[in-house]
């Protein structure tokens, strides 16, 4: 069906190559965390405060079960813990071709530091917990995805072409 799926870790880089992406290969770009805040008409801290994390994991699948009935040829987007779910990875593997943006837990840290808009981050030591959540996760990104791009030290452009390249 032609989609462009981007995964990986809180800060790695999926919504602005997303729309980058949108803009160079003229596809729509959709996000999910964008989507379940406008379906639910409040921010993602909010969800995870008022109905905890197992809700917006719930939200998670519904988003994607919707978009496999109605996506075609879209760039997508989707939240750091998405690929954890087994049922999930599934339904991205159907949803299109899956790229996984790896960055390191350094690489990470220096992205979120400042930003207060990611719940499963606010803890006392943040580089701990990327380090730990990282090394849980990254075997879920993996297995979901056609192709692996390193983000680290890399302009955006460097990560475009090398996606264009992929995407052939
Ligand atoms: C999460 C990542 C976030 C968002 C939520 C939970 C995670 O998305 O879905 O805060 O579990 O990694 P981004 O990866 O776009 O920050």
């Amino acid at each position: 069906m032609g989609n462009v799926i981007l995964i990986g870790f809180m800060g790695s880089g999926k919504t602005t190559v997303g729309f980058r992406l949108s803009y160079r290969l003229r596809k729509p770009v959709i996000d999910t965390d964008k989507e379940i805040e406008r379906e639910e008409q409040r921010p993602i801290t909010e969800i995870f405060a008022s109905d905890g994390e197992a809700y917006f994991r719930d939200r998670e699948t519904m988003c994607l079960q919707k978009l496999l009935r109605t996506a075609r040829d879209q760039i997508i987007s989707v939240g750091g813990g998405l690929p954890l779910r087994e049922e999930n990875r599934k339904l991205l593997r159907k949803l299109g071709q899956v790229f996984y943006l790896q960055a390191s837990a350094e690489t990470i840290y220096e992205r979120v530091k400042h930003d207060t808009s990611r719940p499963l981050l606010q803890g006392d030591d943040p580089q701990t917990r990327i380090r730990t959540m990282l090394a849980e996760r990254d075997g879920c990104y993996k297995d979901a995805a056609d192709f692996i791009v390193n983000v680290d030290d890399k302009s955006f452009e460097q990560i475009m072409c090398e996606i264009e390249r992929a995407l052939g």
